[in-house]
């Protein structure tokens, strides 16, 4: 999903990760596969104050208002509207418009304090509500509000935030994720394409692609994107790694096992292709003996 971020006040860079995730496992979950595009607004409670009051005749600041731009018949939501959603089909932004989302900063850190929860699980729950109205749920009828829940805490508990408590992401969103990822690949010189999802322990999920190069010994794995982002955000634990390539099964190459135990020789590797064949193994096998910090130390053989 493409998110159109405007951001009116400071935001940490966790939440729009967590939220970027949200938005793509909600298209996924929902059975979306056209690309999508939202634009999110994040600002203060005066700014949603006066959006309240003058777009819904509401006079108070709120958490999180959707504007839709498909009107859904009684009952239809987005992973049934393939028709509706290609008519809002932006060729500027080369994906279908939703419709606009308005979340107050302030009120994710009042209720998260509130809810007894972190600022991330609070993001996370808005913004999920936020698209499930503009992918045509709503909350009137009690039938409604439960087909609306439903649906969100499917989102929720894929990325890891379920109501029950945090969980831990599910390999099939991780593995969703590295696909996903693989569209965005750059590879007109080897015409292999390989995405990747990097979970890092606080349940934020870094996507990368392989970057290629005119000059072809720059090219840049997938792995290595994902990992090198994820870092430079300020993540350097990591749970997991979903890679995903089209024929061959992408296990990684020696760099990127080198790459990855700098920072987490215990990750588990997840790797898909072809329709869905699958497989795993920890770092551990894929590099053992591995170099690390304490060989250069000259940690005892
Ligand atoms: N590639 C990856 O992205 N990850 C791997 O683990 C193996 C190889 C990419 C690099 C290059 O763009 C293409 O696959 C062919 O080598």
């Amino acid at each position: 999903m493409k998110l159109l971020w405007q951001m009116d006040v400071p935001v940490d860079p966790k939440l729009i990760t967590l939220m970027q995730t949200a938005a793509d496992c909600a298209l996924l979950q929902e059975g979306v596969l056209r690309p999508c595009a939202v634009s999110v607004r994040l600002c203060g409670d005066e700014e949603i104050h006066a959006i309240n009051r003058e777009y819904r005749q509401v006079d108070r600041a709120t958490d999180v208002l959707s504007f839709p731009t498909i009107n859904y018949p009684q009952g239809v939501t987005a992973g049934k509207a393939d028709k509706l959603l290609r008519q809002e089909l932006d060729d500027e932004v080369d994906a279908c418009m939703l419709g606009d989302l308005i979340l107050s900063v302030p009120h994710i850190y009042a209720q998260a304090e509130e809810y007894g929860h972190s600022p991330m699980r609070e993001a996370a729950y808005l913004l999920v509500h936020g698209i499930c109205h503009l992918m045509g749920y709503d909350h009137i009828e009690p039938e409604d509000q439960r087909s609306m829940r439903a649906m969100e805490e499917k989102i929720l508990s894929a990325i890891g935030m379920s109501r029950d408590g945090e969980s831990t992401v599910t390999d099939e969103t991780l593995l969703s994720l590295a696909r996903e990822a693989m569209k965005r690949s750059y590879s007109p010189y080897s015409h292999f394409a390989v995405g990747a999802a990097l979970l890092c322990a606080d349940g934020r999920i870094y996507q990368g692609c392989n970057i290629e190069n005119a000059a072809y010994g720059l090219a840049n794995c997938a792995e290595r994107t994902a990992l090198f982002k994820a870092v430079s955000e300020g993540a350097t634990e990591f749970t997991a790694i979903a890679i995903a390539a089209e024929n061959a099964a992408p296990w990684p190459c020696g760099a990127c096992r080198q790459a990855l135990n700098e920072f987490a020789p215990d990750l588990r590797v997840l790797v898909t292709w072809g329709d869905g064949q699958k497989d795993e193994m920890n770092l551990k096998q894929l590099l053992p003996h591995g170099f690390g910090a304490a060989e250069l130390n000259g940690k005892p053989y």
